[in-house]
């Protein structure tokens, strides 16, 4: 018999990942978590539990104290120079707040998303080649958001704003997506649009997604892996439905029980 191999391969690998700031808090406490390549996985947990600190360490915004991160099995904690940059180019990352240059067009933001693929002078004089258009295009349509190519970013909504960074990291034609609390401004109709479309991303084109999110009823519709974090540790790691109302008590703490909720719910 051949060697047992896993139908399919880690796309990200925490080993024994600690991170300790230099203030000596700890953000990190030993993490281990295999994210297979097309997972879709939701990161919940109380504020200052570690979620970004996590989401961060993945890509290497934050360097980690001790253990080893790998990325489709290359390390990214010991990646230097243009390896760092390559395993980089693999991962999109969007954020709260959407991180858009305002001023500029929603295509010359999406174009953006090309920079790790050409040379700064050519990005710097906005010199993409028609192909990276065609990408930017495309990834615009996937957001329904094609007719909106030549409007000021400053001109759009939240909601529009943040599905413009998302097709920014698609033309990246990245292999994982980060999302740090990506609907934490918006309201709950554009909260759903955003969340469907990193949804149909994910089913559509096979990307990896994780998500962290404050939300536990949101991670409830949209998981289908959630791991939770408490003072930065796992305290849960497995599919939605083995998420009981006990193991988001462990994870929220009794925070949760304070919040009134409407009759016949408990959580
Ligand atoms: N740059 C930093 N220097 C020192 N401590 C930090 C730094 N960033 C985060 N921390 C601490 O690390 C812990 C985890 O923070 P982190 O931002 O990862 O939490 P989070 O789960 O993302 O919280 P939130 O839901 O508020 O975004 C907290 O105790 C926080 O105060
Ligand atoms: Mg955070």
């Amino acid at each position: 018999m051949g060697p047992i191999v896993d139908k399919k391969a880690s796309i990200i690998s925490f080993q024994n990942v600690s991170k300790i700031y230099p203030n000596g808090v700890q953000g990190l406490k030993d993490l281990n978590i295999d994210i297979k390549q097309g997972e879709f996985v939701i990161v919940v947990g109380l504020s200052g539990a570690g979620k970004s600190t996590m989401l961060r360490a993945i890509n290497r915004l934050h360097e980690i104290t001790s253990g080893d991160i790998q990325i489709d099995g290359k390390s990214i904690t010991k990646a230097k120079g243009k390896e760092l940059r390559l395993i980089r180019r693999d991962i999109g990352m969007i954020f709260q707040s959407f991180n858009l240059v305002k001023r500029s067009t929603v295509l010359r933001n999406v174009l953006s998303g090309r920079v790790a693929y050409h040379s700064t002078l050519k990005t710097m004089f906005g010199l993409f080649p028609k192909e990276d258009k065609q990408l930017a295009y495309e990834a615009l349509q996937r957001v329904n958001l094609a007719e909106k190519v030549y409007t000021r970013a400053d001109e759009l909504s939240g909601g529009q704003q943040q599905r413009v960074s998302i097709a920014r990291a698609l033309t990246q034609e990245p292999k994982i997506i980060l999302a740090d609390e990506p609907v934490a401004s918006l309201d709950p109709v554009t909260t759903e649009k955003v969340m469907d479309d990193l949804l149909r991303i994910n089913h559509e084109l096979g990307i990896t997604i994780v998500v962290n999110l404050h939300s536990v009823d949101l991670a409830r519709q949209y998981g289908t892996r959630i791991i939770g974090l408490r003072d930065g540790e796992v305290v849960f790691d497995g599919p939605v439905a083995k998420a009981t109302d006990e193991t988001l008590r462990g994870i929220y703490g009794e925070k949760i029980l304070e919040e009134p909720k409407p009759e016949g719910v408990t959580v």
